[in-house]
């Protein structure tokens, strides 16, 4: 079954041809990034108007790259919750437009599904290599440092077992999710207000670091910044763990602890604005926030994640999804856990069309094309 994909639920406008759920024919993705790096975050109204001027040039390199005719297609899949309002209903419209025109059955997906079946997607060396060329193209800061991942940290064909847990981690969600079966979903833990992605961007913006906050942040953790001799060192500054009970999260008070600690450490007043403070920062001290910070971050994930299998011992397998599961240091953190391969772990249109078809042998049914709503809000268990 050959199911093309389409996702524009926030800032990246994709469509993918994948057969069976895991074997990846075409994987398109056109950031929006360069546009946003310069307003340092998204602006809703221009993602949507974005995503309506990439989205059927997407959609045609999809069937074109996978050599596929319209005839070879056998279902429609799009993102429809949550998301963007806007970037929402470009997708959706799209799809539905597509499904009524070329009498397709229509499946809507949650975003948050699809990054879980990231990790189900088959990742050949090849394969690997011919769609991160492609998407190298459109966001070449992204990629140079996590090629290497491929060999490592995708697992190549193994695909996880249930019982599971799944560590969301994106720019809008933070959730541990357990899944007995195959689009089953229970959330037992989720954060009480930040996302750790938005975190990572927000703390990016106080040190003066470009959108997206995460691959920033891990460069200047390295030392890869202007001025930057060495790698940053991540003992140097202590931040707190949050106290949130249970296997919940929270993110704000990591965010502000970087706010005073970058303020103690200047020797400014905590009225000083935010956003002048990275005039003040040396690039080694950008460096060794970048790597405090990035340390923290990785260390409450992992607590909790570790706290889910105290929890749940009947877990068989940890699958880790979202845009944060690209960072490298979480994943050197989680040995054992199943990560997607470093391209797949931002926003695609592959992981959709895998979600989909897992849904399809879950028994789930086609939606109508002419009433297709978008929920922009709506969690995964609803
Ligand atoms: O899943 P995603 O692409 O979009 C949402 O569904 O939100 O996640 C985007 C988030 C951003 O906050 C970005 O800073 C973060 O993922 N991110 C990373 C890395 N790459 C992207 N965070 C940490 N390390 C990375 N390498
Ligand atoms: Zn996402």
């Amino acid at each position: 079954m050959k199911i093309l994909a389409i996702e524009s639920s926030c800032d990246e406008t994709a469509a993918a041809i994948v057969e069976n759920g895991t074997n990846i024919l075409s994987n398109v993705v056109v950031s929006q990034i360069d546009i946003f790096a310069e307003y340092g975050g998204v602006i809703p109204e221009v993602a949507a108007r974005s995503h309506l001027e990439a989205m059927m040039p997407v959609v045609k390199k999809a069937l074109l790259d996978a050599s596929c005719t319209w005839n070879d297609i056998d279902a429609i899949a799009v993102t429809h919750a949550p998301g963007l309002l806007g970037s929402l209903l470009i997708g959706t419209l799209t799809a539905r437009t597509l499904a009524i025109l070329h009498n397709k059955p229509l499946y809507a997906v949650h975003h948050l599904k699809s990054h879980v079946y990231a990790n189900w997607l088959e990742v050949t060396k090849s394969k690997a290599e011919s769609s991160s060329d492609t998407l190298k193209a459109v966001r070449p800061s992204l990629w140079s440092s996590d090629d290497s991942a491929l060999d490592s940290s995708s697992n190549l064909f193994a695909t996880p077992n249930f019982p599971l847990l799944a560590l969301v981690v994106s720019g809008g969600h933070t959730q541990i999710l357990y899944m007995p079966g195959h689009n089953k979903f229970e959330i037992i833990g989720t954060t009480h207000d930040d996302a750790i992605g938005e975190c990572f961007d927000k703390v990016a913006k106080i040190l003066g670091l470009p959108y997206p906050g995460g691959p920033s942040i891990t460069r200047a953790a390295r030392g890869e910044i202007e001025g930057a001799t060495r790698p940053g060192d991540s003992d140097k500054y202590k931040l707190p763990h949050p106290k949130v009970e249970g296997l919940d999260f929270s993110f704000s008070g990591l965010k502000t602890a970087v706010l005073r600690a970058v303020q103690k450490e200047l020797g400014v007043p905590i009225s000083y604005p935010s956003h002048k403070l990275k005039e003040l920062l040396s690039a080694e001290q950008v460096c060794d926030f970048a790597a405090s910070f990035q340390k923290t971050a990785v260390e409450i994930l992992v607590e909790k994640l570790e706290m889910a299998k105290r929890e749940y011992p009947e877990t068989k397998s940890v699958v880790i999804a979202g845009g944060v599961s690209a960072n490298q240091a979480l994943r050197e953190a989680l040995p054992e856990a199943y990560f997607p391969a470093t391209f797949l772990s931002g926003d695609n249109g592959a992981m959709v069309a895998a979600a989909c078809y897992f849904e399809i042998l879950s028994g789930v049914n086609p939606v109508n094309p002419y009433k297709l709503n978008i929920y922009p809000r709506i969690s995964i268990q609803d």
